[in-house]
């Protein structure tokens, strides 16, 4: 049995939470769903006024390893990956038993040039099988004209494919990765979201996105969930936080809950934890581990 099959057997023995059989169906097919809503207006733009009043003291915007794991370091963003509205979609996905692999904050500024190059997230992740899966929530709206991510259907089953490091300057991805093989853009289908709304996508979905020339701030929460039978294959140690169901495997270090936002515990989680990641994305390259 292929690892995808493995993944489709776990997931036909699962309810039908959020997606129908037929959204299910069309997930196995196109490697992507949405819209999915998690937060109402409201309560997104509280999130949002949370996330820029910590940033508006730390020079404006979350940089370096600031933007990944804020679950360890923010309570309110450890109540968002486990958000059942979130957990209860992945669920149907990947089963009742789930981990919070990694985060991460992919913010284009107002007329900023950063971009994300057309890539697989399987590539460097280390991860032992596809069956992972992101969560990417909209803080701001996502639209074609401010950056929003574009995904190519079905690429998802397509094998590992080949990926060249840039380390291109405005390249959002840690290596500046992207797919060796041409890519048809004509085939690429918006992920347009509103704020509060979010998308799954498989891990070998071939995605990216393009600039943000807009006057707006485009904020998208990536939240990457595997099921405890993922083991990291790429390091001597990888770490997860379990948010659903339960862990028979152990193949993952478990993370603390932060119990106080940015608290001292809570940075020192968080810089352990991050670092032991940013070894196994940057495995082979002779850049620094980024701080
Ligand atoms: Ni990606």
């Amino acid at each position: 049995m292929t690892a995808l099959a493995r993944g489709w057997h776990a997931r036909n023995a699962v309810s039908h939470n959020v997606l129908s059989p037929a959204e299910t169906q069309a997930f196995d097919r196109l490697g992507y769903h949405f819209p999915l809503r998690a937060f109402s207006a409201a309560e997104i733009a509280d999130y949002r006024a949370r996330l820029e009043a910590f940033e508006s003291g730390h020079g404006g915007r979350l940089a370096g390893q600031l933007r990944n794991k804020p679950h360890l370091l923010f309570t309110w963003a450890d109540a968002m990956v486990r958000h059942p509205a979130i957990l209860d979609a992945v669920e149907d996905v990947l089963g009742p038993d789930l981990l919070v692999w990694s985060s991460s904050f992919f913010t284009k500024e107002a007329r900023d040039p950063s971009y994300v190059s057309w890539h697989q997230d399987s590539t460097y992740w280390g991860l032992s099988e596809p069956d992972v899966v992101t969560a990417w929530v909209a803080f701001s709206d996502s639209a074609p004209d401010n950056g929003c991510m574009r995904v190519v259907p079905g690429t998802h089953t397509l094998d590992q494919l080949p990926h060249r490091d840039t380390f291109a300057e405005n390249n959002l991805l840690t290596r500046g990765q992207e797919v060796q093989v041409k890519v048809d853009s004509s085939q690429a289908v918006d992920v347009v979201l509103a704020p509060g709304e979010f998308s799954l996508h498989h891990v070998r979905l071939v995605h990216g996105s393009d600039p943000n020339p807009s006057g707006r701030r485009r904020i998208g929460f990536a939240i990457r969930y595997v099921p405890p039978y993922v083991r990291q294959v790429a390091g001597p140690g990888d770490s997860a936080m379990l948010v659903r169901g339960q862990d028979r495997h152990g193949h993952f270090e478990p993370e603390p809950r932060p119990r106080a936002d940015f608290g001292e515990a809570e940075r020192a989680a968080h810089a352990r934890f991050t670092d032991q990641a940013a070894r196994i994305l940057y495995r082979g390259t002779d850049k620094p581990v980024p701080r």
